[in-house]
């Protein structure tokens, strides 16, 4: 049986370092292998649960799709599509909901931690919270189940949002007989922890993110804020705890990264480990930046690209959930 692989990303912020060496590098690995069919696609109505400028949402979806592009996405290979294209999956979502308690939302960490901060500020518990947010695990479960999907890769973020899948599509299966594919999901253990300029884990709600297609000179702006210590230029210097390391490791080739291993212990100032870290990742994205300015410019081309995708999308979603609405008792 054909196994598939499906993930998604919502356009709520700039692309950043983070999300390509976190989710779409290892993503774009695992497209390439002939075993797999990947289906992937832009979680537009899932920014939708925060993002309500319509210039905005706009710009960031054709920000995401042009970034899959740039990055070397195959649209022939691949089924590549914006989630708002596919309506099976909204019905499904709704089909799901009705199979899904609303204690086990409840527990969902984002749900969870929104509530809990709300708490602390004195604030109304669901203060800020529209419904769509608080349905977000609901409407991915249907992301995936909707294409019988085997394996998810995804952040640490989000495992449990896969588990949740898991569960609704469970239960369901067990009062209609085998109806879903029960989805794994895959984290890529050792690119899931990309640090940020501040140390922390890159993330947009940190505000420490390198965008992935800034301009050279903001780029080289941007690595010159990466933290350091305060060790002079000769000093031998650990490289296991070093994000300037860390981020080089990504870009560079093996002997490069065995070159800089060895000046990191003979001893290397940290603005020299900046500019070479600045010419390996520029040596790489010089090319895709090219790319998605050329794709941004051209909505038009990404609409054809994504309609074509959701043409093969639907040839899935459509007899599927024919097939579920049978189940159900919906369809004779
Ligand atoms: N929730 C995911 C994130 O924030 C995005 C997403 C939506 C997704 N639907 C999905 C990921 C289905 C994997 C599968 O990163």
């Amino acid at each position: 049986m054909e196994q598939i692989v499906l993930t998604g990303i919502k356009p709520t912020g700039q692309i950043h370092l983070g999300n390509y060496i976190g989710a779409i590098k290892p993503a774009l690995k695992l497209a390439e292998n002939n075993n797999y069919q990947a289906a992937y696609f832009i979680a537009d109505y899932h920014g939708l649960t925060k993002i309500h400028d319509q210039e905005e949402f706009r710009t960031l979806t054709y920000g995401v799709a042009s970034t899959w592009l740039a990055l070397g996405l195959d649209p022939e290979k691949t089924i590549f599509y914006r989630q708002s294209n596919v309506p099976e999956i909204f019905e499904l979502s709704w089909i799901l909901s009705c199979f899904s308690p609303k204690g086990l939302l409840n527990r969902a960490h984002a749900y969870k931690g929104i509530v809990a901060s709300n708490k602390q500020a004195g604030k109304e518990v669901d203060d800020g919270v529209n419904m769509g947010l608080f349905t977000y695990p609901i409407l991915m479960a249907a992301d995936i189940l909707a294409f019988q999907a085997n394996m998810v890769p995804v952040g640490k973020d989000q495992i449990q949002h896969v588990e949740i899948a898991r569960d609704i599509a469970d239960s369901f299966n067990h009062q209609y007989g085998e109806t879903f594919v029960l989805p794994e999901y895959i984290v890529d253990e050792e690119t899931s922890i990309l640090p940020g300029l501040d140390g922390r884990k890159m993330s947009k709600s940190y505000h420490n993110t390198i965008p992935l297609f800034e301009e050279p000179a903001k780029l080289q702006k941007l690595i010159n804020k990466i933290k350091t210590d305060s060790l002079p230029p000769e000093a031998p210097k650990d490289t296991e705890s070093s994000i300037l390391f860390t981020l080089y490791k990504e870009f560079a080739s093996v002997e490069e990264i065995a070159q800089m291993r060895k000046k990191y212990e003979s001893g290397i100032g940290w603005g020299e480990v900046k500019k070479e870290l600045f010419a390996v990742m520029n040596r790489f994205l010089e090319e895709p930046r090219k790319k998605y300015q050329e794709l941004m410019a051209n909505p038009e081309k990404i609409d054809l690209i994504l309609q074509k995708g959701a043409e093969k999308a639907r040839a899935r979603t459509l007899p599927f959930l024919e097939e579920v609405r049978k189940r159900i008792g919906v369809l004779r």
